[in-house]
């Protein structure tokens, strides 16, 4: 077993820095002193477009911290970590699966293998089929039932088949022209549906169901109200395949559902929920920007990886960033907050980050410096009601005692509790099935809110 980060002499050194120093650290000081701070602290990446600035000079840190941490890193093995990602090694080791969301932007095309087998044609092949697809939606030549192009495309799913799609379209909204509206649905509770389908036409709109595993409680029941709204106007089954569409792993469930698995597109096991924008999960954003400017995103990001698999540890942005993070959370016991250029566009980047950080990395940190999905503490978290209220369910039903950043599993908990859990809030019997304090709340709102 991997020795405790708490018991690594590298780590050692840094608590001990954090004791005698910390207290003393100011930052106007620091820049007083020091007239070479931003140059010292700053890094500048060279794309083809232009470049990156990455200015972290004003973060409590000094030569001696970074050093130590870069040192931390290294005896972490983080490099050795990111080449077996990047290789295809199965590091998702609770389920035996690669993380490869960098092969879905791999536009270098070079084969990434899977036992054995090259991933790249399977990305490539759905790849053209949303491209066909996009250009048909968006010059109008694909119609709805009743012989009308598609004006609005409502994306239906929750977290990361929700959130990542939803800020990048929101940050791409510049590049819209020409393209359908885009909506967003995910919250179980049915205003949220009622109010956008409310604005809708359905002659002119085109259901995206967005699921990862496409057995998702608040997705699958949005999907069900969405297409029964749409059935009270097409008043015909066969229309559904002109009106709904799938991004997902589970061609059985898709069927199903009935939706034409010729309407399905498809990623697969080794996409994490949570990374899935830039696989078929990205539908509503080609649509919307079109397919041109979607790829372009994947170029965006196969630099970034690019840089992230090459640059030397002090001088790569990822990497810097993270440490950072471990700086601030482990000592300071603080969340490392972000400074962005502000940006209008950009205001959904918060919540899609939160819920990513939150569903890799835990939520609680623990006496021996890991984070771990545990918490005792008053929850706040996201927006009420939606992904807060999914982001909550996982909270408070995992207890995970080791890392392990692609795991799905432990998010997929909260899932089957809240299966569990709704029949036995359909009557007025006391509930005994769960520990107490589950008990107690379901009792609670059971006897309040009948
Ligand atoms: O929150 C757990 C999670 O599985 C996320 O990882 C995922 O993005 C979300 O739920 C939705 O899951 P699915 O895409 O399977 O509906």
């Amino acid at each position: 077993m991997a020795m405790a980060l708490t018991d690594d002499p590298t780590y050692q050194d840094l608590e001990r820095w954090y004791k005698a120093n910390a207290g003393s650290l100011n930052m106007r000081a620091m820049f007083e002193s020091d007239q070479d701070r931003f140059s010292s602290f700053s890094t500048t990446l060279e794309t083809d477009d232009g470049q990156i600035l990455l200015d972290y000079s004003k973060n409590l840190i000094t030569q001696d911290v970074m050093a130590m941490l870069l040192t931390m890193a290294k005896s972490r093995r983080v490099e050795e970590a990111r080449d077996k990602m990047f290789s295809g090694e199965k590091i998702n080791f609770t389920e035996g699966r690669a993380v490869l969301h960098i092969a879905l932007r791999n536009r270098s095309n070079t084969p990434i293998k899977v036992d054995g087998k090259d991933v790249m044609p399977e990305v490539n092949r759905v790849l053209d089929k949303m491209k066909a697809f996009c250009h048909k939606v968006r010059s109008g030549e694909w119609k709805g039932f009743s012989g009308k192009s598609i004006t609005d495309v409502v994306n239906i799913g929750i977290g990361g088949s929700d959130l990542g799609p939803l800020m990048v379209t929101e940050a791409l909204k510049p590049y819209s022209a020409g393209g359908p509206n885009v909506w967003f649905v995910s919250n179980i509770d049915g205003t949220h549906m009622a109010k956008t389908l409310a604005q809708l036409n359905a002659e002119t709109t085109l259901f995206i169901i967005a699921s990862k595993t496409f057995t998702t409680q608040e997705t699958i029941t949005n999907a069900e109200s969405a297409r029964d709204w749409f059935l009270q106007t097409a008043n015909d089954k066969s229309a559904v395949a002109k009106h709904f569409v799938a991004l997902s792993t589970n061609a059985a469930k898709v069927r199903d559902f009935g939706i034409d698995t010729e309407n399905m597109f498809e990623f697969w096991d080794w996409v994490g929920g949570r990374y899935s924008l830039w696989s078929a999960i990205g539908l509503s954003i080609a649509l919307h920007v079109g397919f041109e400017n979607f790829e372009q995103l994947l170029t965006g990001a196969h630099w970034m990886d690019n840089h992230f698999r090459s640059a030397p540890l002090e001088k790569n942005a990822p990497v810097l960033l993270a440490l950072l993070g471990v700086w601030y959370i482990n000592f300071f016991q603080a969340e490392t907050h972000a400074m962005l250029p502000y940006d209008q566009y950009m205001h959904r980047f918060a919540a899609y980050f939160q819920q990513g950080d939150m569903e890799s990395n835990g939520k609680y940190i623990t006496k021996d410096g890991r984070r771990v999905n545990y918490h005792t503490g008053p929850i706040v978290w996201g927006e009420p009601g939606t992904n807060g209220q999914h982001a909550f369910y996982q909270l408070i039903h995992q207890v995970i005692w080791d890392i392990n950043s692609y795991d799905q599993w432990g998010v997929e908990l909260g899932k089957q509790l809240a299966k569990k859990i709704e029949p036995e809030l359909k009557d007025n019997s006391v509930v005994t099935s769960h520990d107490s304090s589950t008990n107690g709340l379901i009792n609670f709102l059971k006897k309040n809110f009948a």
